[in-house]
């Protein structure tokens, strides 16, 4: 059965509460944050105070994707918040190695985020370190885009790495994952399916969350 982390990026964010008991209704695995700072990427969501309050209304893990500028800054601000994972980006944090033994010190998951641009060998020498790699299928920054075909090769590179050194990690995939594609990302070695516009913009939230986990 295909692991579901809806990003609530395409929710409304008028009812949390409300949208957030679609989705555990539906059957999701994790909630999946997306956190912008305007720097990293060119968009600006929400930080660690709206996070606290959503973990008083929700028991559903929450997979937090930082997509901030020098992520070891807030680290325990979001382990504080209620953070199940934190995800930070290779490419924004000079010392990887260190950001994520401090997120694996608060006994939560740490997970590493690759650029569609960013070559696997990038994180060789932390693949003993990290839980999950989440790999971007589109750059990051909004919901709605389009899947990068290119990133399935990726995925499927991943896959091998793992299967064959025998690790414990976890491939997530966020970006474009719609119903007609799911089950061929899910076929290239990805567990956990981030979907934003294609959950949260759906007619029936609770039924196409079902939809995806029967995949
Ligand atoms: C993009 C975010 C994604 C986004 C995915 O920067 O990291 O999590 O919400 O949205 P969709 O599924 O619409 O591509
Ligand atoms: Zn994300």
């Amino acid at each position: 059965m295909a692991k579901i982390a809806p990003s609530l990026l395409s929710a409304d964010f008028a009812n949390l509460k409300e949208e957030i008991k679609k989705i555990e209704n539906g059957g999701a695995d994790y909630l999946h944050l997306d956190v912008m700072d305007g720097i990293y990427v060119p968009n600006i969501t929400f930080g660690p105070p709206v996070i606290k309050r959503l973990r008083k209304v929700t028991e559903i893990p929450f997979d937090v994707h930082l997509m901030i500028d020098k992520p070891e800054r807030y680290i325990k601000n979001f382990v504080d918040a209620g953070a199940d994972i934190i995800t930070v980006h290779e490419e924004a944090t000079i010392h990887l190695h260190r950001t994520i033994q401090e997120i694996k010190s608060y006994g939560i998951m740490a997970g590493v985020s690759l650029n569609p641009s960013t070559p696997l060998e990038n994180i060789e020498y932390i693949l003993g370190d990290v839980d999950l790699i989440l790999i971007m299928t589109v750059n990051p920054g909004f919901g709605g885009q389009s899947f990068i075909e290119s990133m399935k090769d990726k995925i499927r590179r991943l896959r091998k790495i793992i299967d064959e050194r025998n690790l414990d990690i976890i491939i997530e995939v966020d970006g474009g994952v719609k119903l007609n594609n799911a089950k061929e990302i899910l076929n290239c070695g990805a567990e956990l399916l981030v979907v934003g516009s294609d959950i949260f913009g759906a007619e029936d939230i609770e039924h196409r969350t079902k939809e995806f986990k029967m995949l």
